[in-house]
């Protein structure tokens, strides 16, 4: 490939050793530790109340809300109880100005219209009995208790969670910022909001996406082998894992079942090493963290997730630009001309997805692609090979830093080193895992050269796709928290 000359100095700064990987698992096994022992520490590992996963044998109809990212979706799922389930779905992009609004009733009221107007398309009984409801005061006759909807409120951001359906905001990421929200429950907030619209609703368990991914995998795989892992490669990174509840150093506040002797930790590792004890920090990743809403926290994410990738690429790409000395993008000159790719944010990490696909010698499809974020000029095939060099160096970077996530937490479960143990199942989902070529087998590569796995362990290693974890996961865990507070009433 020829890429231009100076381009190969900036690629050499996103290489990420096998050495380094290795330092960087133990790192990561510490700071797992750390997090076990006491609030405020770098990695959460945060209680989630979920003591159990399903196996698949669950029934019923739940509603779950998705708020994570960059949509807002409403589901309702009927679970089989035979590992299948059918979703029903809609989905709303969040409006910007919400991410970042004054009150947190404005976000939260808008949540619940959503709801509201789900339940009208979806489930029109439901809804008829809440208009009465509003009419009258009361509901119809024969409206039963367990008519009303029991939620799943899939919310991922890092909350202490206090109970199953309880838990303070700790912090917003991926570009959200209301600080009146920050320290508040949110179920609370959803909960009064969709009262005030008077739905047949009750926000039953609140849920990180990561924790759904692990459930849902675990309902669905019909093997012998249970899931330890959930984790999400998309707008953000985290993990959540089971953990040993004798492991788990640092108090828990409220009441659990304690029968499984285990609790799946929401480790919240998009803040690994947040004190840059091992990560790679080049130039561009100094000015993305120093641009962002929340410079110096989330660094692992900032690293690795969809969120930032292309902003990375962009910086690096927009150095070369401006280089005087390189003749990349100079025909004409991007400098003066203008594009997105010369603002912030303004290179989606979708491109870099784009640019890994197109094995063609004169990568015409990129160039079309870049061509949109250089106002319509058509790069030449040096420029595009440019790109797509540092491109691929960013996202190899990303995906070897996620191996370090999942290597880390493989070894913690114990599995690896034990011959009885065939399948270490790991459920995933997001956008890079999704649509990036080769970031899963980057991933296994990397395991492979952590020295506690090896290509043995690596191989016992299984990274399968857990879909919609975060609706069917949600519902899953309206479920189970449904049940206890009938065992507890009982
Ligand atoms: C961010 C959030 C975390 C979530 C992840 C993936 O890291 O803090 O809670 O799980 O994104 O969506």
């Amino acid at each position: 490939m020829a890429i231009y000359p100076e381009a190969s100095r900036v690629v050499s700064q996103f290489d990420f050793s096998d050495a380094d990987i290795n330092r960087h698992v133990q790192e990561f096994l510490k700071q797992m530790g750390e997090g076990l022992e006491k609030d405020g520490t770098s990695l959460s590992q945060i209680p989630t109340y979920v003591t159990g996963v399903p196996n698949g044998t669950e029934k019923g109809l739940y509603l779950a809300v998705d708020l994570g990212g960059t949509n807002f979706r409403v589901c309702s799922v009927t679970l089989h109880g035979d590992t299948t389930f059918d979703l029903t779905f809609d989905k709303v992009a969040i409006p910007k100005d919400l991410m970042v609004a004054k009150t947190a009733s404005e976000l939260f009221s808008f949540l619940a219209k959503q709801v509201e107007a789900f339940l009208q398309k979806h489930h029109a009984e439901h809804f008829e009995c809440h208009l009465q409801r509003r009419k009258t005061g009361s509901a119809p006759e024969g409206f039963k208790e367990q008519e009303i909807f029991h939620l799943g409120f899939t919310f991922s951001f890092p909350v202490q969670q206090l109970a199953i359906n309880k838990g303070n905001l700790m912090r917003w990421t991926k570009g959200f910022d209301i600080p009146d929200a920050v320290g508040k429950d949110v179920c609370a907030l959803l909960q009064v909001e969709i009262d005030k619209l008077g739905l047949p609703v009750k926000v039953a368990a609140l849920v990180n996406d990561t924790v759904g991914t692990l459930m849902a995998r675990s309902y669905t795989s019909t093997g012998k082998y249970r899931s330890i892992l959930g984790a999400i490669f998309g707008t953000g990174t985290n993990g959540a894992y089971i953990e040993k509840t004798s492991n788990i150093k640092k108090k828990i506040v409220g009441d659990y079942d304690t029968s499984t002797g285990e609790m799946v930790i929401n480790a919240e590792w998009g803040s690994f090493d947040n004190q840059l004890n091992v990560l790679p920090n080049t130039p561009w990743d100094q000015t993305l963290d120093r641009d962002s809403v929340n410079p110096g926290i989330q660094m692992f994410e900032k690293r690795v997730s969809g969120m930032f990738l292309g902003e990375i690429v962009r910086l690096a790409v927009v150095d070369l630009i401006k280089d005087e000395k390189t003749l990349l993008f100079k025909n004409p000159d991007v400098a003066a001309a203008g594009g997105s790719i010369l603002e912030q944010w303004g290179l989606d990490s979708a491109v870099m997805s784009a640019a890994a696909k197109d094995e063609s010698a004169d990568l015409s499809d990129l160039k079309q692609e870049l061509s949109i974020l250089l106002n319509g000029f058509v790069p030449t095939t040096e420029d595009a090979q440019t790109f797509k060099a540092v491109s691929y160096a960013v996202g190899r970077r990303a995906a070897r830093l996620s191996a370090v996530a999942l290597g880390a937490i493989a070894l913690q479960s114990g599995k690896v080193q034990d011959p009885k143990e065939e399948v270490i199942d790991i459920g995933v989902d997001g956008s890079l895992v999704e649509h990036y070529p080769q970031f899963r087998e980057m991933i296994y590569e990397a395991l492979e050269s952590v020295k506690e796995i090896g290509p043995e362990g690596a191989k016992k290693i299984r990274i399968g796709i857990a879909k919609d974890g975060s609706g069917v996961g949600a519902a899953l865990i309206a479920l189970i928290a449904d049940r206890s507070s009938k065992t507890s009433q009982a």
